[in-house]
């Protein structure tokens, strides 16, 4: 990352001191800061602390005149790569979610066309307040990316979740935004601002992506070659249209969409549980590439090299978890599943559909000719397979095919 700049709003809580020390973690980084303290946060930090340890002038008031006609509040929101919020207080978390500007940073933040990152730290109770989590949730439907507070002992006496992150994970959710792109919307459809007018608002999709491990030993596993990037681009592009979004998602190493609720596991045991504590859902896309066996046992300790034989391994079937949903009371409306077939694709995907009683199975080529481009890769072949036939589509990015997916799910979903 060369240089990005941060505009840096310090909001009003106890943990506002850490974000002197996340000034000089992007400075460290190689990045520029520029800060705006509330007038909260002016409690807690000095301008003149943020303004040595930034080398920056520091900003608190929307009537300073003279930075308004040197700079104006427009260009200072938008003359940063990410606009940071640290530490995110509930007042600043709800007056975003209200659209209010009474303030400096308030201001930025409803005029700023940036990518916003929001540090949450407040009590416990404050934090787990339905008011709260309303805010939050809208936010994330709007793209804010509202990282989930450290659980612990708080300043208040209390403990739970509520404190502010550590500014080393901060810094890294800076860096993976700013690596992701300027805009984390970046590449979606053209959808309306506001979240209730986009398609899928209220709507609750849950999708699985990436391989599962099934472990061996402490130290062995079986897993395939799945990166997640297709599960993720369909979690993302259903974010971007306004659903509700759960990801349940097996080890892999990408940075979690914006506005998306992601559940980490391993093995497809895990995955069923997961799955099953993420209904009801309205939709669910099956795009994780789930082992059907595991190993029937597994040794406590690490397995030791004796003698010339290896140890022979014995394989126990794992729960189907896309047919236990579409057998179950809580089935969501639409049900898809993907199929990854090395032969016959299209004729083994028919099949699969019909087997495991879902509504769409979208089928990829995963041969050895085409499978380096599709597991692992960037790229997709698809064929949808819907109850009204077979629709080849071209070869196209993960996104595209994730933005055509949700929009096919959109449509059927009003027209029922
Ligand atoms: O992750 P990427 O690198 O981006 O690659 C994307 C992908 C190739 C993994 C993806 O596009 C894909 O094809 N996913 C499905 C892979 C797969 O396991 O297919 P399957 O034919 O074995 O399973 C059919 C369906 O049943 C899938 O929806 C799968 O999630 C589901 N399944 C399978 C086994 C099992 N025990 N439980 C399940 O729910």
């Amino acid at each position: 990352m060369s240089g990005p700049r941060i505009l840096l709003i310090v909001g009003g809580g106890i943990a506002a001191y850490k974000a002197c020390e996340l000034v000089r973690l992007i400075r460290k980084g190689g990045g520029e800061v520029t800060c705006v303290l509330t007038e909260g946060g002016a409690q807690f930090v000095t301008p003149m602390s943020l303004a040595a340890l930034s080398e920056n002038p520091v900003h608190t008031s929307l009537w300073d005149l003279k930075n308004e006609a040197e700079i104006g509040h427009i260009q200072l929101s938008r003359q940063a790569d990410l606009v940071v919020i640290c530490p995110a207080t509930a007042d600043l978390l709800a007056k975003m979610a209200a659209g209010l500007a009474d303030d400096l940073a308030t201001t930025l933040l409803l005029a700023t066309d940036k990518p916003v990152l929001a540090a949450p730290a407040m009590n416990v109770r404050m934090w787990q307040h339905a008011a709260t989590q309303r805010n939050v949730a809208w936010l994330r439907q709007a793209g804010v990316r509202v990282m989930e507070p450290d659980e612990g002992a708080m300043a208040c006496g209390e403990y739970g979740p509520g404190r502010l992150p550590e500014p080393e994970a901060i810094w890294q959710e800076i860096s993976v935004l700013l690596n992701a792109g300027a805009d984390p919307l970046a590449g979606q459809p053209e959808f309306d601002a506001q979240p209730e007018h986009r398609p899928l608002y209220g709507k609750h999709v849950l999708v699985t992506a990436g391989p599962t491990h099934e472990p061996i030993d402490p130290v062995r596993y079986i897993a395939n070659r799945s990166s997640g990037k297709q599960g993720y681009a369909i979690a993302a592009a259903a974010a971007a249209a306004g659903a509700r979004v759960t990801l349940v998602s097996g080890p892999v190493t990408l940075a979690t969409p914006p506005g998306v609720d992601r559940v980490d596991v391993e093995s497809a045991r895990e995955m069923a549980q997961a799955v099953n504590a993420a209904l009801p859902a309205d939709v669910a896309v099956m795009v994780a590439a789930v082992a059907d066996w595991r190993s029937e046992d597994f040794a406590a300790e690490k397995i030791k090299k004796r003698g010339a034989e290896p140890p022979s391994l014995r394989l126990a079937e794992n729960p189907d978890i896309l047919a236990t949903l579409a057998a179950s009371p809580q089935r969501p409306r639409l049900l898809i599943g993907f199929a990854a077939e090395t032969e016959d694709v299209i004729a083994n995907a028919v099949r699969k559909r019909e087997v495991k009683n879902v509504d769409w199975i979208v089928a990829n080529d995963v041969s050895p000719a085409r499978g380096k481009d599709t597991m692992g890769g960037d790229s997709n072949t698809v064929h949808l397979i819907t109850q009204a036939g077979t629709e080849n589509w071209e070869p196209m990015s993960k996104q595209a095919v994730a933005r055509r997916l949700v929009e096919r799910i959109a449509k059927a979903l009003v027209d029922g």
